[in-house]
């Protein structure tokens, strides 16, 4: 046709674009078709009946005789290329979509219950339940007592005489009980527990008594009005001392493992003759010295000794059938001792950032 471009090698001389550009230009708009609806639209444009390959068509007849028959091969051949990128691209999207459609229908059956954020036992607790297993695995029975005590139970029947410093109003709770007979109190330690195994008058005894003990005190870093002891009790035929710091050593190195070692001190308890203080090893510095144990390398833990004579006669053990040996010890300290914690007070501030820990 006059005033065409040269047409390139081969190929016939259409007017407009060549298939060849038609082809090329047509691939990309199919390929960047993103849902079956634009690769419609993209194939109508491309191969419908108004696109330029439609035109070119027509106009075939136009074309001298011996060139048309190329040019409508060339023509088709462009045209079925496009077309089974059509289909190949089609079927591509069509799958797409399907796996959108089947994710977007899902069901969620997961059933979601609120996790309510669940709590654990009290670190006190823990080391509670932890000293009654070593002594349930020595073969002891755990006993309780009640917390409002008489005068008796407290301090008589331990032989605390009227004039002992712990009988001091300004250490005991005193409870008023209408009509009450005697003076109640809140027990000041768990050695009253003592009394109440004894008048029982079951012998022999291997019990420990753990539990709750109040105090007029002030919280500080080393007390709290209300804390915690755990009372031994073993009476038996022929106890001797040496079955006592046996007793201590087993249950100290059963907490604190083998590498703590245990000392007695001479003590002073109205209710164990002899008495004996017994500390282990400063758990701070391993017994070295430190500002926790005063640079000794040692800490107190507890009292002990040997039942004192008074005690079985206040509850009618014949102490020349008997012997025995006590020793008490408060929890709280045993478990700040254990996982080295600078202030007691953190046991009852309800912070679980601090109980979280234990
Ligand atoms: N009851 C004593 C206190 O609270 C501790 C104690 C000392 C208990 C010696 C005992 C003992 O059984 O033998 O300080």
């Amino acid at each position: 046709m006059k005033g065409s471009p040269p047409a390139a090698a081969g190929a016939a001389p259409f007017p407009g674009a060549a298939p060849a550009e038609i082809e090329k230009a047509g691939r990309l708009a199919l390929e960047e078709a993103t849902s079956v609806a634009a690769l419609e639209e993209a194939t109508r444009l491309l191969l419908g009946r108004r696109s330029q390959l439609s035109l070119l068509h027509q106009e075939l007849g136009k074309l001298p005789a011996d060139e048309r028959k190329g040019a409508g091969r060339l023509l088709n051949e462009t045209r079925s290329r496009l077309e089974q990128i059509v289909a190949a691209r089609r079927s591509e999207l069509e799958e797409a979509e399907r796996a959108e459609r089947l994710f977007a229908d899902r069901l969620e059956l997961t059933e979601v219950t609120p996790q309510p954020l669940s709590g654990h036992l009290h670190l006190v607790t823990q080391v509670r339940e932890r000293l009654e297993d070593v002594f349930v695995g020595m073969g002891y029975e755990i006993a309780e007592g009640p917390e409002v005590e008489t005068d008796w139970y407290n301090f008589q029947a331990l032989n605390i005489p009227l004039d002992h410093p712990a009988r001091d109003s300004s250490d005991t709770f005193f409870v008023r009980v209408p009509g009450g007979a005697d003076a109640y109190l809140l027990r000041t330690h768990t050695s009253p527990v003592q009394i109440h195994l004894l008048e029982r008058g079951r012998l022999p005894i291997y019990a420990v008594a753990p539990g709750q003990v109040y105090r007029r005190d002030t919280p500080d870093a080393t007390h709290l009005p209300v804390f915690h002891q755990i009372e031994g009790l073993v009476v038996d035929r022929g106890v001797s001392f040496g079955d006592l710091a046996g007793t201590i050593e087993t249950f100290v190195h059963a907490i604190f493992g083998t590498g703590v070692s245990t000392r007695l001190r001479p003590g002073y308890f109205p209710f164990t003759e002899p008495s004996a203080e017994f500390e282990i090893t400063c758990q701070i510095c391993g017994g070295g010295g430190c500002r926790t144990c005063s640079g000794t390398g040692w800490i107190e833990l507890g009292g002990c000794g040997m039942v004192n004579p008074p005690v079985f006669e206040a509850t009618g053990v014949d102490p020349e059938e008997w012997s025995g040996f006590a020793f008490g010890f408060g929890i709280d300290r045993l478990a700040i001792m254990r996982h080295g914690i600078a202030d007691l007070r953190a046991f009852v501030e309800n912070d679980v950032r601090f109980l979280r820990q234990f």
